[in-house]
């Protein structure tokens, strides 16, 4: 079954805390999405956000960096109590490096292909990461389609990933309701980040399960 990770971009932010409890018992992550105004047009949150979502809650909390050189910002996030940090191969010409620097402070590294960057840019560095996101809508906002040609790069992660005996995890990202989470999951997404579709919902408790029921 597939793990879920709802997107805070989708909360009431004046009723953070009690939206992050009405999935806290459902969900395994919590997704974070960090925009700078510059490598996506929104500006969302920063990382003083980690620290104070820490204390209320156990999820594990996986940090989407959607900022040009996230590299500059990856301590930072470490220090402040990410669980995964993600950096976009798009946005440095040092994906090497910000991977090694999210790994030398003990944080899950995490890499980032949106729709139009394919899997073989990521070869070089598959070996050292413990998450890929495969965008799935490019980044930005929530709300968006699902992109299904996005579908068969997860299948090219997979093979990959079976191939040369990775152990990564496969997250999934935009557009994922109970519908489009099927043919993701059975091509070899192992996570599934949901924003509109969890927290638009009256009890998105259920959405959660309904995200999990798809891809028993
Ligand atoms: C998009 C963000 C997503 C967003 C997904 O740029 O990275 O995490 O919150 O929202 P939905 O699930 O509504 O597409
Ligand atoms: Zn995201």
């Amino acid at each position: 079954m597939i793990k879920v990770a709802p997107s805070i971009l989708s909360a009431d932010y004046l009723n953070l805390q009690r939206d992050i409890e009405k999935v806290e018992k459902d969900a395994e992550l919590l997704h974070i999405d960090v925009m700078d105004g510059s490598f996506v047009p929104a500006i969302s949150y920063g990382p003083n956000w980690v620290p104070q979502i820490r204390k209320i809650s156990n999820l594990v909390l996986d940090v989407h960096l959607m900022v040009v050189n996230p590299e500059r910002f990856v301590d930072e996030f470490a220090d402040k109590g990410a669980d995964i940090i993600g950096v976009h191969v798009e946005a440095t010409p040092h994906i090497h490096r910000a991977l090694q620097m999210i790994k030398n402070k003990g944080v899950k590294a995490e890499v980032v292909i949106n729709p139009g960057t394919p899997v073989e840019a990521i070869k070089p560095v598959l070996y050292m990461v413990d998450q890929v996101l495969v965008m799935t809508v490019n980044p930005g906002f929530g709300g968006q389609k699902f992109l299904d040609e996005t579908v068969k790069k997860i299948k090219q992660l997979d093979d990959i990933k079976k191939a040369e005996g990775y152990d990564f995890d496969i997250e999934i990202d935009g557009g994922v309701n109970n519908e489009t989470v099927q043919a993701a999951a059975k091509a070899g997404a192992t996570v599934a980040v949901a924003g509109s579709y969890v927290f638009g919902a009256e009890n998105p408790a259920e959405r959660i399960q309904a995200i999990k029921d798809a891809t028993k």
